[in-house]
């Protein structure tokens, strides 16, 4: 399992496996699109980074947690990696964690860990690629290089993102782009530093851990409570949030247009759904900021947060309220 050791090694990173396009295979070396996520397990990533091998400050161990293409990542994924995540940072000799992740919906699984995980001061830095691991210019490489890097960094702490060559808080984090190689933005609050050459340089304290109200024992993922996201658009239709509680939801978060404005037939649905006891939260659709501000009439506001982070919440709360 641990791919180099030695005998002046002083800490431990390990490299935790779930998937995604750093661990996508396709038949051609130009084909950045036509291939298969999540085939490649952790070691075999680690393997081909030569700067890795040559780390003999390091152990670094690698292992696969899940095989996801992460567009599939689900509640029980989540919950099975926070309790691996855990219980590595509480080795003593392990200086922290790097959970290679699809890049869709990483800002989620990062925002989960950011919310439940009890780091003790301890960095889990995320990190992922645009393009397969068999890619001409594979991006992969670099990115577990860097965020290895962080990982055994003496003082990091915090859910962190090492992509593209910036450092991103995890809780910062949203996708805005399908393709690029710099998918990645941290809107207002920017990176909380850069990668270069091997090296740090950050502009601000590393992320403050957050009160983990619903740390102690979650449910297992089958007794979650069901949160669906609607998107308001032009033309939506109520009915959809009608068929949403029908089905079964006990929140809703509204991704509304622009400042998180709501179309009047999803309002209307959206306090029948509040009367039937189902708790609601308004976010916005747009890529960076969130809903600023309210008004006396408005569907209750998710403020900063991003609907999918907002939809976490909204679990979060319930399972809480639960109790
Ligand atoms: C995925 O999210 O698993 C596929 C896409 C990617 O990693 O970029």
């Amino acid at each position: 399992m641990p791919s180099t050791a030695s005998s002046a090694a002083v800490s431990t990173v390990v490299v935790v496996g779930t998937g995604g396009t750093i661990a996508g295979v396709a038949e051609r070396a130009d084909d950045h699109v036509g291939y298969k996520a999540g085939q490649l397990g952790a070691q075999a990533l680690v393997a081909v980074v030569p700067a890795l091998a040559e780390r003999t400050d390091l152990v670094i161990e690698a292992e696969t947690l899940a095989s996801l293409d992460s567009c599939d990542m689900d509640h029980g994924t989540w919950l099975a990696l926070r309790e691996r995540v855990s219980t590595l940072l509480a080795r003593p000799e392990v200086a922290g964690v790097v959970v290679t992740h699809g890049t869709d919906t990483l800002e989620e699984t990062a925002y989960f860990l950011h919310r439940t995980l009890e780091l003790a001061a301890k960095p889990v830095v995320f990190t992922a690629a645009m393009r397969p691991a068999t890619a001409l210019s594979a991006d992969g490489p670099q990115n577990l290089l860097d965020a290895v890097t962080l990982a055994a960094r003496s003082g990091a702490s915090g859910v962190l993102v090492a992509f593209a060559g910036r450092v991103y808080a995890g809780a910062d984090l949203r996708k805005v782009h399908g393709y690029r190689v710099e998918a990645f933005d941290a809107g207002d609050a920017g990176p909380i530093g850069v990668m270069a050459d091997g090296r740090l340089r950050r502009f601000r304290p590393w992320p403050e851990e957050p009160a983990h109200a619903a740390a102690a024992a979650l449910p297992a993922a089958g007794a979650w409570p069901t949160v669906d996201i609607v998107t308001s658009h032009a033309g939506a239709r109520g009915g959809v949030i009608d068929a949403l509680v029908a089905a079964g939801a006990r929140g809703l978060v509204i991704a509304g247009t622009g400042n998180g404005s709501v179309h009047r037939s999803l309002v209307e649905a959206a306090r029948r759904a509040e009367a039937a006891g189902v708790v609601v939260r308004r976010a916005s659709r747009c890529q960076l900021g969130g809903v600023v501000g309210t008004r006396p009439d408005a569907l209750p506001s998710a403020g900063m947060l991003s609907a999918p982070q907002a939809r976490i919440e909204l679990l979060l709360d319930l399972i809480a309220a639960a109790r």
